[in-house]
């Protein structure tokens, strides 16, 4: 992190501020030896730094008992407000455990908002966001009652697709002139996939993808006569790949059996993650449930699909750390073991499915994933030949992988939309709505054939006000509106403007040649 800080000027960026305290500090310094209180501060403040740090935010300084961090600076990614909101969750829950003679509790605030963002006085100095959305995120979490989070309108909206809000409305906060909306943040939500989370009213009638949709339903034809198929699906964000498999599981809708592993860019470390969650959710294990009730729920899920039912139920009972007494000689195994054992044993539950029922077997992002699910992956393709199983594989170009050419391999890059699709795309996206041709051939132009990016540049120009709209002669919404960076985009845009070396500069100096420059760097 710290080489990521180095020769970096302040700069004009969109981050996701959180500020968290420890609740009743004064009582404690009150009750407490100073030097007691100082060490639970202390572990306060690690079980802080270290939610912080998983979700690769930065911890900017340590501001009275709690610390403000920043998530977007000095490193973004496309997804810095959940960060922050999953950061958030996880210091609620985790303060709590914290061992000593009395219980800790925090409250939280987080806003997202333009700042100036910097070292004050160069390297070594103090991190610090100049702007509103520090202030904001302070202030929401002095209103925070103890063990809760509240985030700002601005966080939601980009945050929306991964949790459940309760919506407090419009609350007045000291030093903000205008009471602003906001949003106390219950849980995350649990969805199958990341599509379905951020996809849950609404889709964009479908444009165009009819070929690689039929390529699709052909492999399942052949999938249904018994030669199992695999379908690599590659391409770069927002192109379309989860949208294209949506639409494969509703036109075959009840016909397979279906099994979704959701890889997740903060598990790409923790083992086997994508196959825990689709178990808890096929299961329907609720975190509520006692360990005997989640233990019986297991077993019964996992009936029939094994030849040795007890020793499967005890490993994928630890796998899901469900405690139950250990009757089937695992404690004699070394760690080791039990993960070849487990990856075997559900290599084998996913062939019993399809020993039911045609099974659709779903790998999404797998430039996420964690090394013990590629084991399994890898285990599944070079296994199902001859068995009634499709296995469709997403990621974005960046993962790499050497997986053998196979006759029942297929390899797809699912490519950008073309002019008239794109241009059906807008159409659809304006329903009754209309834009000036000039903006229309702006967003064709912005948008690249990217549909998310269709998507949002589109959304963000019907959903600003006309009055705030700037104003051509003719009352046309101008060229202008449609060349600014939605704010849903903006930190995908960072992201990738970090990873390269010198790329904000690049991209300072060609927005002002424009795209069509010639290649002087
Ligand atoms: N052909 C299409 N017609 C209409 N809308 C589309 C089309 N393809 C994608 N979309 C929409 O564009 C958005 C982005 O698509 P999608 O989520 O499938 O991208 P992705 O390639 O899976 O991206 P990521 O790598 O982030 O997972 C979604 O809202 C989706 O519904
Ligand atoms: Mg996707």
């Amino acid at each position: 992190m710290l080489s990521l800080l180095e020769n970096r000027e302040p700069e004009v960026r969109q981050i996701t501020v959180m500020f968290c305290d420890l609740v009743g500090s004064t009582e404690l310094s009150e009750r407490l030896d100073p030097e007691d209180l100082r060490a639970l501060i202390d572990a306060y403040r690690k079980v802080c730094g270290a939610a912080v740090n998983r979700y690769e935010g930065q911890v900017a300084n340590y501001a009275g008992d709690g610390l403000m961090a920043f998530f977007g600076w000095p490193r973004a990614h496309e997804d810095d407000a959940v960060r922050a909101v999953h950061a958030a969750l996880a210091i609620l829950s985790e303060v709590t455990n914290v061992p000593g003679a009395v219980k800790l509790t925090s409250r939280v605030g987080i806003c997202s908002g333009r700042v100036v963002v910097g070292q004050t006085g160069g390297p070594g100095g103090w991190m610090e966001a100049v702007g509103e959305t520090p202030n904001i995120a302070a202030r929401l979490q002095t209103l925070a009652a103890p063990n809760t989070l509240l985030i700002s309108e601005s966080t939601q909206r980009l945050a929306s697709a991964a949790f459940e809000f309760q919506d407090l409305g419009f609350r007045e906060l000291k030093g903000v002139t205008k009471p602003l909306r906001v949003y106390s943040v219950l849980s995350a939500k649990h969805t199958a996939t990341r599509f379905e989370a951020a996809h849950a009213s609404s889709l964009t009638p479908l444009v165009g993808r009819s070929t690689e949709l039929n390529l699709l339903l052909d492999h399942w034809q052949k999938t249904k006569e018994g030669g199992g198929q695999v379908v690599l699906l590659s391409g770069i964000p927002g192109v379309g790949k989860s949208r294209l498999i949506h639409e494969l599981k509703s036109n075959i809708q009840k016909e397979p059996f279906l099994l979704n592993y959701q890889c997740s860019p903060y598990h790409s470390q923790s083992a086997l993650f994508p196959v825990i969650e689709q178990m808890e959710l096929a299961a329907q294990l609720n975190s509520g449930d006692s360990d005997v009730d989640q233990f019986a729920k297991l077993k019964g899920y996992l009936s029939g699909l094994t030849k040795n039912p007890a020793e499967s139920a005890a490993l994928i009972a630890r796998l899901l750390s469900i405690s139950i007494e250990d009757q089937s000689g695992l404690s004699a195994l070394t760690p080791q073991q039990i993960k070849n054992r487990t990856v075997d044993k559900l290599l084998e539950i996913i062939l019993s499915f399809s020993a039911q029922r045609s099974t659709l077997c779903i790998f999404e992002d797998v430039h996420w994933i964690d090394p013990s699910t590629l084991e399994l992956l890898e285990l599944v393709i070079s296994r199902i030949d001859r068995t009634p199983i499709m296995l469709v594989v997403s990621y974005r170009p960046e993962f790499r992988h050497a997986w053998p050419t196979h006759p029942n391999v297929t390899l797809h890059s699912l490519t950008r939309l073309s002019r008239s699709e794109v241009t059906k795309m807008i159409k659809e996206l304006l329903r009754e709505g209309s834009l000036s041709q000039q903006v229309f051939d702006q967003i064709i132009e912005k948008a690249d054939g990217v549909p998310l990016f269709i998507e949002e540049l589109t959304t963000s120009i019907i959903s600003t006000p006309r009055q705030n709209r700037q104003k051509s002669d003719t009352d046309q919404t101008t060229p202008f509106e449609a060349t600014k960076v939605p704010e849903t985009l903006h930190d995908a845009l960072m992201e990738r403007l970090d990873r390269v070396a010198h790329g904000r500069k690049l991209a300072q100096i060609a927005a002002v040649i424009g795209r069509d420059s010639p290649m002087i760097f």
